[in-house]
């Protein structure tokens, strides 16, 4: 078997848990491999809506194996309570089923705080992070000061390495910020605590995976963020710190690309975007709000981490021709094809206009993109309720239109459309 992979292509919140939750069934193991609680799904247990921002969310599928991979930076306290809320509704959380990696990086509330602080020194340029902490432990790690998870079953050498951390983040805080200093002795004991609890979660990840995948076992990748958020892909500096693409998850599980079956690139039929930075489609007005929702729904346009309202906008396939080039995708997934129903005409971007020149790429420069005008066609939309239907001929003959659009421009096939939350609201493709 082989390791297949599930992609954001474009800002995040593609709707990826979805086509996770689907193939998760299947799965001997689900992977994270980047970024950390900034990431978010909604999954339903029972009836009963749950947020996870770090736990994979497979976990809910009894019998795979979820782990927390090399390339992941974890907040141990939130960790554990993703695993108490989960054990609260009888999902087994135990070290037999949940594992995380010994190189993965922890992140601290020194992280948080300097997250926050950065932010705010930025003024009007922030990034709009989430502000947990993710750029500022994955700063660590690679300027080689960080904190891997491996010290989690040597208490003692933990405590101290923690005190340091926050003494030498103090300084940072307080000197350079203005900010009020943390209690190092505190984040210590803390620190410890979660040490006793995680200690026997943890797992050489790339030996894992090895012997899994020698041993014909079928393992999931689950992408968080999406591949225009990538920190050298992506919008720099309106990135987040980590790679959440398909070479993103082979450094940050550990594996070679020889193991690599399917690279599903999960397409939303419109764009979004939270925080800032270049958006080519973004609309404002009525449409936007038509787009987002009212909130009033888990699955409307509203950050599952934050809860900041999302920018919306038309579907940008110069963003899928990327993620196309960066991924190697081999098939996208599109969803929330269903939030178009009812508009009229549709418009897609399918180039951009730069200084009189027809592009097909975003420019690496933001002075670049956003001189960029987005070129649009203009497809017929359909009025009929798409949400039950589950056989692409029961499809009208525009939604259909808009899908087999995507691919005549992309050259990738789809092969899973969803019209809804429900995990039963997919259609799958065989023939477009
Ligand atoms: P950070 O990852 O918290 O540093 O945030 C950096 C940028 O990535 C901000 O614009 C965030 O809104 C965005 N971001 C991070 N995680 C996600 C996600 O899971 N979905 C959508 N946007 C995200």
């Amino acid at each position: 078997m082989s390791l297949d992979m599930i992609i954001g292509t474009q800002w995040g919140d593609e709707g990826k848990g979805h086509i996770t939750d689907l193939l998760a069934a299947k799965a001997d193991i689900i992977a994270r491999f980047s970024g950390g609680d900034n990431a978010g799904h909604t999954i339903t247990i029972a009836g009963e809506v749950f947020k996870l921002h770090l736990i994979p969310s497979g976990i809910i599928h009894p019998g795979v194996t979820c782990l927390i991979g090399s390339g992941v930076v974890v907040n141990p306290a939130v960790m554990l309570r993703e695993m108490a809320g989960l054990a609260q509704r009888g999902v087994d959380v135990g070290p037999g089923r949940l594992k995380l990696s010994r190189k993965a990086h922890l992140i601290t509330p020194a992280h948080i705080a300097l997250d926050k602080a950065r932010e705010k020194e930025r003024g009007a340029g922030a990034i709009g992070t989430t502000q947990r902490g993710i750029g500022p432990a994955y700063t660590d790690k690679v300027a080689r000061s960080g904190l891997r998870a491996g010290l989690l079953d040597k208490p003692e050498e933990l405590a101290e390495a923690i005190y340091a951390h926050i003494n030498e983040k103090n300084r940072i805080l307080t000197e350079l910020y203005g900010e009020e200093p943390l209690d190092a002795t505190a984040v210590s004991a803390d620190y410890a605590h979660y040490a006793q609890q995680l200690a026997p979660h943890l797992v050489e990840c790339g030996l894992m995976l090895d012997d899994a995948l020698q041993n014909g076992r079928f393992v999931l990748a689950e992408g968080a963020q999406g591949t225009l958020l990538d920190i050298d892909h992506g919008t720099y500096p309106f990135v987040t710190s980590s790679a959440p693409t398909a070479g993103g998850a082979l450094t940050g599980l550990g594996v070679g690309p020889k193991n690599v079956g399917r690279i599903i690139g999960v397409a939303k039929a419109f764009s979004s975007r939270v925080g800032s930075g270049p958006f080519i489609t973004e609309l404002d007005g009525e449409l936007a709000m038509r787009l987002r929702g009212t909130g009033a729904n888990p699955w409307d346009e509203y950050g599952t981490t934050t809860g900041r309202p999302r920018r919306v906008g038309w579907l940008d396939l110069n963003v899928l021709h990327h993620a196309r080039r960066v991924n190697s995708l081999t098939e996208f997934v599109v969803t929330k094809l269903d939030i178009l129903s009812g508009i009229a005409e549709i418009p897609v971007c399918v180039a951009y206009d730069l200084h009189g020149q027809r592009i097909n790429y975003l420019p690496s420069s933001l002075e670049e993109l956003a001189q960029c005008q987005p070129i649009y066609e203009t497809l017929p939309g359909w009025d009929e309720d798409i949400m039950q239907v589950r056989h692409l001929a029961d499809l009208p003959a525009n939604a259909r239109r808009y899908v087999e659009f995507i691919v005549e421009q992309t050259a990738v096939p789809v092969s899973h459309i969803s019209v809804g939350p429900g995990r039963e609201q997919f259609i799958p493709v065989t023939n477009l």
